[in-house]
């Protein structure tokens, strides 16, 4: 049985993996940072174990790995993610927002891979997808948002290298855009519902092999320029 450890599962895309991930017949290491706001995850019985971490912290993500020990990570899902001052521009960008954006979006996802590369280096599947965003494609890159793009942008770069760094040891390390999903981050406008996106994302998943590692991908399976 595969272990998946997913963070930010308490809703939007990381539950939604939670639950794909648990039919699957796998184990589902789930963060959240409330446990009041677990019962979606509550909901999937023994196939969930359900850990509280706030990714900002690097007392918590030190607690998860120490908790984790020597447990094998088939696939960690860094998913937590925020997006704030939404639609900001030069003019109107706040610095504590692209601080606390890179907090989350940066400096997190790659702490959380930092403490827990070794658990995923000891599976059998060794993979580590980090769901970014197109918004962070610096060759496609139009005005605004400045916080958000910049963190996955960052983001992307630090996986790129990590990619590099792991694939001795056998690890696969991808970056995914889940296309523009209903959730509350994505809006009810938005183009793809939780079910579409993670349909595709699965599917990534499911083919992605050290071929693939420090590559850029759609949830369509297709390539997204740097
Ligand atoms: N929705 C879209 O259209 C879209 C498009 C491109 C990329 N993405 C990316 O997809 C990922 C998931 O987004 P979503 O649409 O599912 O958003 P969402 O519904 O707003 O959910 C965000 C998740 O991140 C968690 N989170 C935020 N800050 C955290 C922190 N400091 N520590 C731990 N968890 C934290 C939230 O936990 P709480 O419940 O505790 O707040 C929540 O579980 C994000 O990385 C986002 O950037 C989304």
């Amino acid at each position: 049985m595969n272990n998946v450890l997913i963070t930010g599962a308490g809703r939007g895309i990381g539950l939604e993996f939670a639950r794909r991930f648990a039919a699957a017949g796998a184990h589902v290491h789930a963060t959240v940072r409330d446990l009041s706001k677990a019962d979606g995850l509550r909901a999937l019985g023994a196939s969930a174990t359900i850990h509280t971490c706030d990714v900002t912290s690097d007392a918590h993500v030190g607690a998860l790995a120490d908790l984790l020990g020597d447990t094998p990570i088939d696939i960690l899902i860094n998913n937590a993610g925020i997006l704030l001052g939404r639609g900001e521009t030069f003019d109107t960008l706040e610095v504590a927002d692209l601080e606390e954006t890179l907090r989350v979006n940066t400096v997190a996802p790659v702490r959380v891979m930092q403490a827990l590369a070794g658990n995923v280096a000891r599976s059998e599947r060794k993979l580590i997808v980090n769901v970014s965003s197109r918004m962070g494609s610096i060759d496609e890159a139009s005005g605004g948002n400045y916080s958000y793009r910049t963190s996955k942008a960052a983001l992307n770069m630090a996986v790129k290298v990590l990619a590099n760094d792991l694939k001795g040891r056998g690890v696969t390390a991808i970056v995914v855009h889940p296309g523009w999903v209903r959730t509350d981050m994505g809006g009810p406008s938005a183009a793809l519902s939780v079910k579409e996106s993670v349909d595709g994302l699965m599917k990534v998943i499911d083919r992605a092999g050290i071929r693939d590692t420090g590559s850029f991908i759609n949830h369509d399976g297709s390539r997204i320029p740097w």
